[in-house]
């Protein structure tokens, strides 16, 4: 009985002890286990007097049953605790500055294309727009461009099923705006254009223009010069250097391009011309009484100039890390 009494006591004292489970289960095994200290005693059994035998089983036993309690008592203790250091080691710190949310931004392209738009719409431009896939009338027809002209392969183009194919410009809206309205005319119309072109750093099968058209009397190459140098000197420097170098286009007589010195390099960004008597003609417009000029300019040209890009396929490949520099 002594034995069972000191067992116990020394027990309880380790086990109060205990700081973490791990050690609180060590000692489990070490009195309770099946080669336990109190275990063990049960062995002595057969060495006692049977008729002290029931009264040591049940001493055993009982000892056995306060160790359990205490077990159980420190095991939920630790555990409370390892809860308590968990919750504080874990706590929010409300006054830290938040994280922030990033705002979005215009894609670099519509960026550019509503500077266009604003320029030209203070000159009384209104935007117009046309489908994507066109017909062959009047992407290439109705702009002086018949069937087997070798202007054709100039642009290369996706040709779709049923006679339909992807406008390889934004001049076919020239021909759909001036088959519904009467001039005076001045439209804006920007989008995109498909060609079959190789594709490099310069080229894309898709890429952005946007059309200008201005038809009205007395309309002459001047006006058409004012205008373009004019919106030259807003979207890149006043002091940019401009040339018009003769060019053709089928639909416009005479034709030019437009080419801006940018780092010492001519770049071309845009092809202009007075309008055709042709195409006027095509769209029932006397061209004895009305004039006009158009012009056709490459948005992504506009945009690789302005923000210093030379892969013009980083515009559309929707890499945010690349599109949020703008
Ligand atoms: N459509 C021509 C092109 O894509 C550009 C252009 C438009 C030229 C209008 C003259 C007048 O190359």
């Amino acid at each position: 009985v002594n034995d069972i009494n000191s067992i116990v006591q020394e027990a309880h004292q380790a086990i109060q002890q205990t700081e973490d489970l791990a050690s609180l289960d060590h000692l489990r095994v070490k009195y309770l286990g099946k080669k336990g200290a109190l275990t063990n005693l049960l062995k002595n059994l057969s060495t006692l007097d049977p008729s002290e035998r029931p009264q040591y089983g049940q001493q055993v036993n009982q000892a056995k049953q306060q160790l359990q309690q205490s077990i159980q008592q420190q095991q939920s203790i630790l555990e409370e605790a390892h809860l308590q250091s968990q919750l504080s080691q874990e706590t929010l710190d409300v006054t830290l500055p938040g994280r922030g949310q990033s705002l979005g931004n215009l894609h670099p392209i519509t960026q550019i294309r509503t500077q266009v738009e604003s320029f030209f719409s203070q000159l009384g431009f209104s935007i117009a727009d046309g489908p994507e896939v066109e017909d062959d009338y009047h992407n290439f027809e109705a702009l002086n461009i018949p069937a087997n002209h070798p202007a054709r392969d100039m642009q290369d183009t996706f040709y779709l099923e049923n006679g339909l194919l992807l406008r390889t410009h934004t001049s076919p809206v020239q021909i759909r705006v001036m088959q519904q309205q009467e001039p005076p005319l001045r439209i804006l119309a920007p989008g995109r254009v498909y060609r079959c072109d190789d594709i490099d750093p310069t080229h894309s099968p898709m890429f952005n223009q946007v059309e200008g058209l201005l038809v009205d009397e007395d309309i002459n190459f001047a006006h058409l010069k004012g205008i373009l140098e004019a919106f030259v000197r807003f979207f890149f420097a006043e002091e940019i250097q401009v040339r018009f170098r003769p060019s053709f286009f089928p639909f416009t007589e005479p034709s030019a391009e437009l080419d801006v010195l940018i780092n010492g390099r001519w770049m071309e960004i845009l092809g202009c011309g007075m309008v055709h008597p042709n195409v006027l003609e095509n769209v029932n417009i006397d061209s004895e009484k009305y004039t006009g000029f158009a012009f056709g300019m490459g948005f992504d040209r506009l945009a690789m100039a302005r923000f210093g890009i030379d892969d013009l396929r980083l515009f559309f490949e929707s890499d945010l890390r690349f599109l949020g520099q703008f």
